[in-house]
């Protein structure tokens, strides 16, 4: 790194000086290089205060400028600068229109961002800073354009040449090329740009919206993946009536677009009318994808739709505003799914996300706020903590205010601001203004990092009928500020009598909100007949750690009887949670494990209760994951959780074998395949016993789990057998079935995506060699993030015992890999690292060898911003 990067500070933003009124692109994609012409309409802002002489525009060291000129007058050298990132012009008039011709080279752009070339496709990522490396521009989401743009390119190898808006015109050039004009009405910010260039067929559909425009929905792919569209067009056709339903939003332009390519650094982009689709997030068939993918499609396709409002219409004022869009569209996309498959299974996924994911996140070098302070890079700030937990923020506001106030004030928000680009401060203004509510407090969620841990005491008067409940908060100290002031808090509270029933509170109602303010609450009930067990944080209200000393047999009586569904399921992995780490401390300690008669008795009522929803028997019979465990633990001994985890699942199988047996043999099905809810359930119960009874240690268990794999008419089935049996003992089944596995797959990569994913996680001795062989194999490409996760990430990120391996090799593999990462894509680079920055989290040996591989990357030549802020911040 020849200069230390600077940091960019939220306190510091200032109005754009300029603005663009319009901007026309004509692209000219040709083998060696495109031109990218760009002439903009420029304008002074009224709004900003200085006057500027000169005008400074932002552009990728890459570009090559060939011409430039001001109302017409060519500029020449003297003129205007060049320098790192940036075209500054010496002296403008306040009004004009600035004409630019560079030269870019696609072919060479391995980053993934700015226009590269995917399997032989172009297409764009601009989000967040992409688009200076297409054409020197004002490139911040407050400057709002309407675009016009032109590619031309040759027909026959790029039939098919997109961009945002509705075509205009088109035409062919005598030389075998051809051209497309699209124009987009609404202004945007250029992030939202979008071109796609290709030889890609599509399917077609129309939606009409509520007030009758119809619109044409065209998903493209290539051609051999044609037949994999049609979930993903159901999705958007539901996403599309659930937003006019649910939030009173309507498509607003002709014709929206999906274009699925195989090299992207992310899931999906929400670019105006031409969203770009990571295949994994689009493409899904029977065959090939299993029910989690259906899932994923369906939620991906919603979420980007979202944003054409939650994004589009209403944008960004400047990137550290990111959660505005995106923890709103991800709370937006969260709802919808719950909407179309099981409520409680999806809000236990999701809070199982947030509690390993960002609570880490949350404690460790990388801590930020929602919306963070400062910046190096912003592409590192697309985390947990902005999209997962800034959704439970707004899920808190939705608590507070009740569903009919939200909906005003999420009414209030879009007539307010459409067309123009806010703050997460003018979004609870609206919903301030919607319910008349007060949330000055409540927005210190935005400005705080770290995970707030309630600890709660109660205590029950007979005499008085009354129950008291003492809360107390406190927020760790994070890197941006070691003390913190208190949370505004919506904890929703239930009271269960003896007998399992809800006791009715507040005007009858069996749950109410507490909102804790200070840092120490009593909360009295009065007229509690009997001493009650308290449900307490139903739902998840709020994304924060909470500890109450439940007895096991508590634990027990709230798994049976509580009528709130995401409670049942937590009461289980409280339970699950007491048991092991008894039993972690008994491994530590050399003891004998012995598995406690409490867990396998609760675990056999809610696999025999047949009226349960089989995804939540699921839920409920999972242990909590290794993840999870080392969260809640202060050091995190890696080998200790999984032999904790791995005693207690195989005792619970020997235990309960005749259970699940039972239970699987009732979740086959003999109808055709859907990824309906309800199959779903019933395929991840089957999944689970399974899991449990390879674990019996019979043959013919074995036998099944082959069986299944072969028989499966579904990827669901036959990739779970594959994963369990590599998993287990059976390494000769294994080899058979993974080659087996890869001969049938082979021409499918995101099959073959998780053919290496099975392989990287196995916890098996070996697994690194087999990564490591697994590089050179036919199916890995270094320059395609998806091999790249699927491999090294899946190893470096869900093969704990594997990875901290304690020679050290893992560390090593991975800061090898994060090098050679940092020249070809930076991105992905930066978020590959992550597990390395946990190091304080380990014991000594394992600090000190994390510790040398941070340093050994920041040693290297030549990082990257990305790579720079995230290893510089966590040594
Ligand atoms: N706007 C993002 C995609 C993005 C993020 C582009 C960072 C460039 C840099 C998009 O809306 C998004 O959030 N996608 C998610 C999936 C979504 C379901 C949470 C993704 O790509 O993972
Ligand atoms: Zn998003």
């Amino acid at each position: 790194m020849s200069t230390t990067p600077s940091v960019i500070y939220l306190k510091d933003y200032q109005v754009p000086p300029f603005l663009i009124e319009s901007t026309q692109l004509r692209f000219e994609l040709e083998d060696d290089r495109t031109l990218v012409k760009a002439e903009l309409r420029l304008t002074r802002n009224p709004e900003c205060q200085v006057k500027p002489r000169g005008l400074l525009m932002h552009g990728d060291e890459s570009l090559r400028l060939c011409r430039l000129a001001v109302d017409g007058q060519v500029l020449t050298a003297k003129d205007y600068s060049i320098d790192a990132g940036a075209l500054t012009i010496a002296e403008v008039p306040d009004q004009f229109i600035l004409e630019s011709v560079v030269e870019i080279d696609p072919a060479k752009n391995t980053a993934l961002e700015g226009l590269y070339l995917s399997d032989g496709v172009y297409c764009t990522q601009c989000e967040a800073e992409g688009f200076r490396r297409i054409t020197y521009y004002l490139d911040r989401p407050d400057v709002m354009s309407v675009f016009t743009t032109t590619v031309v390119a040759d027909k026959a190898r790029f039939p098919v040449l997109l961009s945002n808006g509705n075509p205009v015109a088109e035409g062919d050039d005598s030389d075998g090329r051809h051209w497309v004009t699209w124009e987009d009405p609404f202004p945007k910010p250029a992030y939202l740009f979008a071109l796609v260039a290709g030889d890609l067929k599509h399917i077609e559909d129309t939606f009409t919206t509520a007030s009758g425009k119809q619109v044409a929905l065209r998903l493209f792919a290539e051609e051999k993946d044609l037949d994999k569209l049609d979930h993903a067009m159901t999705s958007l056709k539901a996403s599309m009536r659930w937003d006019e339903q649910v939030y009173g939003r309507e498509y607003d332009l002709e014709i929206y677009m999906i274009v699925a390519v195989d090299f992207f650094n992310m899931g999906a982009m929400e670019n105006k009318g031409l969203n770009v689709f990571n295949t994994s997030c689009v493409l899904a068939s029977q065959k090939t994808t299993t029910d989690a993918g259906f899932q994923r499609v369906e939620a991906v396709v919603a979420h980007e739709y979202f944003h054409n409002w939650s994004g589009n219409r209403v944008t960004c004022r400047d990137w550290f505003q990111l959660s505005l869009k995106e923890g709103f569209t991800v709370f937006r996309d969260a709802e919808f799914s719950a909407d179309m498959n099981s409520r409680t299974v999806k809000r236990v996924e999701d809070v199982q996300l947030l509690r390993t994911a960002q609570f880490s996140e949350d404690a460790g070098p990388m801590a930020h706020p929602v919306r963070p302070a400062s910046f190096i890079e912003i592409s590192n700030f697309y985390t947990m903590t902005v999209y997962e937990k800034g959704a439970e923020v707004v899920r808190m506001i939705h608590t507070l205010l009740g569903p009919d106030q939200f909906r005003a004030g999420s009414d209030l928000y879009f007539e307010r601001h459409d067309g123009q680009a806010v703050t997460t401060d003018d979004f609870v203004a609206a919903m301030e203004a919607a319910s008349g509510r007060d949330l000055t407090q409540f927005k210190r969620w935005y400005s705080q990092a770290g995970t707030p841990v309630l600890d709660i005491t109660d205590e029950y008067d007979p005499s008085e009928s009354v129950y008291r409940l003492r809360v107390k908060q406190a927020c760790p100290p994070t890197p941006e500020a070691s003390e913190k002031a208190p949370f505004h808090i919506p904890l929703q509270v239930g009271l269960l009598s003896p007998e399992g029933t809800d006791m009715p509170l507040e005007n009858d109602a069996t749950t109410v909100t507490l909102e804790l303010t200070e840092s120490e609450q009593t909360f009295t009930f009065t007229g509690i007949p009997q001493k009650p067990v308290p449900s307490l944080l139903r739902g998840f209200s709020a994304p924060v750690k909470l500890n109450y000393a439940y007895s096991q047999a508590e634990l027990v009586f709230l798994m049976q009887h509580d009528s709130d569904g995401f409670n049942r399921w937590e009461a289980a992995q409280k339970l699950g949670v007491i048991i092991l780490q008894a039993l972690i401390a008994d491994y530590q300690a050399g003891r004998e494990l012995v598995l406690s008669d409490a867990l396998v008795g609760a675990y056999r009522a809610v696999l025999n209760d047949t009226t349960l929803d089989p995804a939540m028997v699921a839920k409920v019979l999972t242990l909590p994951s290794q993840a999870y465990l080392g969260e809640l633990s202060t050091q995190i001994d890696v080998d200790a959780i999984h032999a904790a985890r791995e005693f207690a699942m195989n005792a619970l199988a020997c235990a309960l074998e005749a259970e699940f047996s039972q239970a699987y043999k009732r979740c086959l099905i003999d109808v055709a395949y859907q990824p309906s809810a309800e199959q779903v359930a019933q395929r991840m119960l089957k999944n689970l016993c399974l899991s449990y009874l390879l674990r019996a240690g019979k043959p013919e268990y074995l036998a099944l789990a082959q069986q299944q794999f072969s028989d499966a008419d579904n990827m669901t089935d036959e990739q779970a057998a594959l994963a369990l049996v590599v998993h287990s003992n059976y390494q000769d089944a294994a080899q058979a079935m993974l080659s087996q596995f890869y001969s049938r797959w082979s021409q499918e990569s995101l099959v073959v995506n998780s053919w290496l994913a099975v392989q990287a996680s196995n916890p098996c001795p070996g697994a690194l060699s087999q990564v490591e062989a697994l590089m050179q194999h036919e199916a890995f490409n270094m320059k395609n993030p998806n091999k790249v996760r699927s491999l090294i990430g899946v190893f470096c990120g869900q093969n704990p015992v594997n990875f901290h391996a304690k020679d050290g090799s893992g560390y090593r593999f991975l800061a090898d890999q994060v090098v050679a990462l940092n020249e070809l894509n930076p991105q992905i680079a930066s978020r590959l690292v992550a597990p390395l920055t946990k190091w304080k989290r380990y014991d000594e040996t394992r600090q000190q060898l994390m510790r040398d591989q941070l340093q050994r990357i920041m040693d290297s030549a030549e990082l990257s911003r990305d790579v720079y802020e995230v290893v510089s911040k966590s040594i």
